[in-house]
């Protein structure tokens, strides 16, 4: 069977700058893919290579089993597609309201969209609550709530997160996650990109290591993250220093 989505020998970057270098990745319907490593490595260039927002050098996206490189970014949304960017996630002048109702622009039929709100709204009740609130007057971790729903609002089979931990603090981190858990057992696939490669790695069920651009390590989740040398090289968990 295909797998939902496969990003095979990518090449892509800026102006004639190479960022990445021969990536392949592959999700398969329903999983959590973590794509990790070093600030720098080309993460969120991937990510934008994928979705249209980054020019392709090289390389072939299938979604499906059909070729989709070099579909425009908004098309992509439309086949099912999500992309929660890192920053400028959140139209901060519009209520959280008005920001899913953004999110289901591609969306036909009002009764759609507004069911698709409601199942927003029983996700996140902390969104609900607030619903003629203005997004900018929100919290980081409810922004980043509502921007995990804003993508859900096209009704997608697979979201890419860039960092959606970024700048959270634990509890608000943890919510994330477990919502992030819950979306999949709604048959969404996810690729999370993130720095906190301890949590990531513990919902995620494979994961890349990205490395100057380049895969330098993959594999199933669980067992990269026992991988001592994974661990050092790659992720920054070093062991602590113990003194004698
Ligand atoms: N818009 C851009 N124009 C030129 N170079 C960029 C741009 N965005 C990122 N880069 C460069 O691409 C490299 C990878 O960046 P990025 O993909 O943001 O890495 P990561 O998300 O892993 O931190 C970095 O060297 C960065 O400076
Ligand atoms: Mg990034």
């Amino acid at each position: 069977m295909d797998p939902l989505l496969f990003a095979e020998d990518i090449h892509a970057g800026y102006g004639d700058i190479v960022i990445v270098h021969d990536v392949s990745l592959r999700v398969e319907p329903g999983e959590i893919v973590a794509v990790i490593g070093p600030n720098g490595s080309g993460k969120s260039t991937l990510l934008k290579s994928i979705l249209g927002f980054v020019k392709l050098f090289q390389g072939k996206v299938s979604y499906c089993g059909e070729e989709i490189t070099g579909v425009s970014s908004d098309r992509i949304v439309g086949l099912g597609i999500g992309y929660v960017p890192q920053v400028n996630n959140v139209f901060p002048n519009l209520t959280i309201s008005e920001n899913l109702d953004m999110g289901a622009y591609q969306v036909r039929g009002r009764a759609s969209v507004k069911a698709s709100m409601e199942e927003m709204f029983s996700l996140f009740p902390e969104l609900a609550l607030r619903k003629r609130s203005l997004a900018g007057n929100m919290s980081g971790g409810e922004r980043q709530m509502l921007a995990v729903a804003r993508a859900l609002m096209a009704r997608p089979r697979v979201i890419f997160l860039d960092e959606p931990l970024a700048s959270l603090s634990p509890k608000p981190a943890s919510i994330i996650l477990s919502k992030l858990q819950e979306i999949k057992q709604s048959g969404v696939a996810m690729v999370i990109v993130e720095q906190d490669v301890t949590r990531v790695l513990s919902v995620s069920q494979r994961a890349y290591v990205l490395v100057n651009g380049a895969i330098a390590m993959e594999g199933n989740a669980e067992s990269l993250f026992k991988e001592e040398s994974a661990k050092q090289r790659y992720l920054g968990l070093h062991a602590k220093a113990v003194d004698k």
